[in-house]
């Protein structure tokens, strides 16, 4: 099985790819409504911009200085990486923009990228620290040394996307390893940064050049049937072409721990990402308690931690999590709730819960409106005793528009109802 392009790489080679001289490609696309909400802007800021597929896209970049004032407010909509990268990129541009978000989006904390941005030099206003997000533009930014006070690559990526409009180099510091997408794809388009550990610099005055970016598969995607593969009584599963980028490789370590049987085999190098193919057969999950050091290399992936856990012999503990709070929706309380739902002796915690593991029933579960929320219910359903009906699901296209197909594909009984 093969899962869609991974989201994270998607929104950033489109950016990139916008920015640069010359005609980038982009191969693996995720056509998924964050990603399509990225592409919008860029065209409503004179991008020129082709889709032969669904997967492929050409971008005539316009290079640095190139971009266009949009002529309306900029939609993010569900997508808070969409929102805080342009933060950064449009507090360079020599026009103001209003950059807003759906419900969800609109309650969702911004001024971890505001303020390191007006530090830099931008003028940026947010709405008691939520979007929308009014950018002024026409300021002459600065290089910042900054130490993240979050674990977060969209605040790294920001700040990143700033300094290429900034005289000197821009440098920061984590405490906590994120993901490294924004500066592997800096490299691919011979803007390279300078890497320690848990610290990068970006250098003034380089320039972009379009390049060829062949997406891998999506962890993230991915790592639902790698529970379902797991909880299922027999058969494996081998996934294809999938990224294996360590900053984001969480997710098999806590499998790992808790039992899972999988095999990883690393086997080539995509847009300078790792990927391989991963396969897993049925196992017998325990309990554990999570280490901290995998929280945010596996941040995405804890909904479905959650249900694991809920499945699992024994007691799991989650600590450590509070940016679980702050996604899509309050991570910790949706989990929380649907798993009791369901029948599970859950305690919540404010940055996580304990969970005691044995058998979940069936049930209806809100998801929140959290395309993750709702395709690790999904998950769950594999092993509960009874059908599972999940509400408020339509934003599974901002991440995985195929989910459905694909799950069935994987052998997972699921129908869609349509919602009236
Ligand atoms: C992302 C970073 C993560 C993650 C999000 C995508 C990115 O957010 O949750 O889905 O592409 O940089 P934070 O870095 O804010 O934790």
């Amino acid at each position: 099985m093969r899962v869609p392009g991974d989201k994270s790489i998607s929104h950033r080679a489109l950016m990139l790819g916008a920015l640069a001289d010359g005609t980038t490609e982009i191969f693996g696309f995720l056509p998924g409504e964050d990603c399509l909400a990225t592409l919008t802007a860029l065209e409503a800021m004179g991008v020129a911009i082709q889709r032969p597929d669904d997967t492929t896209v050409y971008i005539e970049g316009r290079g640095l200085h190139g971009l266009s004032a949009p002529s309306s407010v900029l939609d993010m909509g569900n997508s808070g990486t969409a929102m805080r990268l342009f933060a950064g990129l449009l507090s360079g541009q020599r026009f103001d923009s209003t950059l807003s978000g759906d419900a969800s989006l609109s309650k969702r904390p911004m001024e971890r990228v505001a303020e390191p941005l007006r530090l830099m030099g931008a003028v940026i206003a947010t709405d008691g620290g939520c979007p929308p997000l009014r950018i002024t533009g026409h300021q002459s930014l600065h290089g910042i040394q900054y130490e993240m006070p979050v674990a977060s690559a969209q605040v790294k990526s920001a700040i990143l996307m700033a300094g290429l409009y900034a005289s000197g180099p821009t440098g920061i510091a984590e405490s906590t390893v994120t993901r490294d997408h924004t500066e592997r794809m800096l490299s691919l388009f011979g803007w390279p940064t300078m890497r320690e550990p848990k610290r990068v610099t970006l250098p003034d005055g380089g320039r972009l050049t379009a390049t060829r970016v062949d997406v891998p598969g999506d962890l993230s995607s991915a790592a639902f049937f790698l529970l379902a593969a797991c909880l299922a009584e027999r058969g494996e599963l081998i996934l294809e072409a999938i990224g294996l980028n360590p900053t984001r490789t969480g997710i098999l370590r806590i499998l790992e721990l808790m039992g899972a049987d999988l095999e990883i085999d690393e086997y080539s190098r995509e847009a300078g990402e790792p990927c391989g193919r991963i396969v897993v057969r049925p196992s017998h999950l325990h309990g554990i308690r999570i280490p901290p050091e995998f929280v945010s290399t596996a941040i995405d992936e804890f909904p479905l931690v959650f249900v694991a856990a809920a499945l699992a012999d024994g007691e799991t503990v989650i600590s450590g999590a509070s940016e679980l709070r702050h996604k899509e929706s309050d991570r910790i309380k949706v989990m929380v709730q649907g798993l009791r739902t369901l029948g599970a002796a859950v305690e919540e915690l404010p940055d996580g819960a304990v969970i005691q593991g044995g058998e979940l029933t069936g049930g209806e579960i809100d998801c929140g409106g959290d395309h993750r929320v709702a395709m690790a219910f999904t998950v769950a359903a594999v092993a509960a005793k009874g059908p599972i009906r999940i509400l408020d699901t339509e934003n599974v296209r901002t991440s995985f528009p195929d989910f459905i197909h694909c799950a069935r594909s994987a052998g997972l009984k699921v129908s869609e109802a349509t919602s009236d």
